[in-house]
């Protein structure tokens, strides 16, 4: 598979860090760091910190990104926030399926889908993760779980979209937040089989140039191997993503 046909996405998700002062302030930091970036670059911050983030992004190569949005267009849904409305603020990027909303949240592969295809309905790009658990994958079920998230999520989805619109975000559970990365052989074993899957489903063509992302304690010290492994695309960066300087070096390993 030629790496050439993908442009990297390295995409921080802030999780629920930053109000609108702090993220005004980190993202003002980041934006002389990441001016050179030969990858695209993205920011998933709460919720209430977009219209800063916006702000103080506009004008540079810094896309920002929700990290959930709702299946409906509005409607009684306390709490939730549509991708319509995501659209009509200008955020061009959201986060569908991290496995924290899957956790914690009721997330299930019918509703990731669904905000799936609403998020593209809107006109958005979504980062849709997949991943298994440390006890799935010790019963070697890793392949079955992630092609089936994957299969699901991507259900009534275009090639088109697919390719566009779609960064697919491998994310191992028990990488996250634990200081546990997956070896990068073993996180490009499963984004290959990724890949396998999206080939099946469309074409060798389509699974070429689908953007397929690591993450799960990516780091400064990290992120060169894993962004050197064939078929990772860039990351998903949780807590390294909240300090510029990190951030900034795993941009910058992922330019090269
Ligand atoms: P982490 O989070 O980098 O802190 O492990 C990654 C993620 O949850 O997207």
């Amino acid at each position: 598979m030629n790496k050439n046909l993908r442009v990297p996405v390295i995409a921080g998700n802030w999780k629920m860090n930053n109000g609108p002062a702090a993220a005004e302030k980190l993202v003002h930091e980041i934006k002389p760091l990441a001016a050179a970036a030969q990858c695209e670059v993205v920011l998933c911050v709460p919720a209430v910190s977009l219209q800063a983030a916006l702000a103080a992004s506009a004008g540079t190569n810094i896309k920002i990104g929700a990290q959930n949005c709702h299946w409906a267009p509005s409607g009684a849904f306390t709490g939730e926030i549509s991708a319509d409305m995501l659209k009509e603020l200008g955020v061009p990027y959201v986060i569908v399926g991290h496995s924290e909303r899957r956790q914690y949240f009721g997330e299930t592969d019918a509703t990731v889908h669904d905000r799936t295809r609403a998020a593209l309905d809107a006109g958005l790009k979504v980062i849709l993760c997949v991943g298994e658990l440390k006890a799935q994958r010790l019963t070697n079920i890793t392949a079955e779980v992630v092609r089936l998230q994957t299969k699901l999520a991507l259900e009534g989805v275009s090639a088109e979209e697919l390719v566009e619109r779609i960064v697919i975000a491998y994310e191992p559970v028990w990488a996250i937040g634990t200081g546990l990365t997956a070896t990068p052989e073993q996180a490009n074993e499963v984004n290959a089989l990724i890949r396998q899957l999206i080939a099946e489903l469309y074409s060798n063509e389509t699974a070429a140039k689908t953007v397929i992302q690591y993450g799960g304690s990516m780091n400064d010290a990290n992120a060169g191997e894993l962004l050197a492994q064939p078929d990772i695309d860039g990351g998903l960066i949780g807590g390294a993503s909240l300090l510029a300087q990190k951030f900034a070096a795993i941009i910058g390993a992922a330019s090269v």
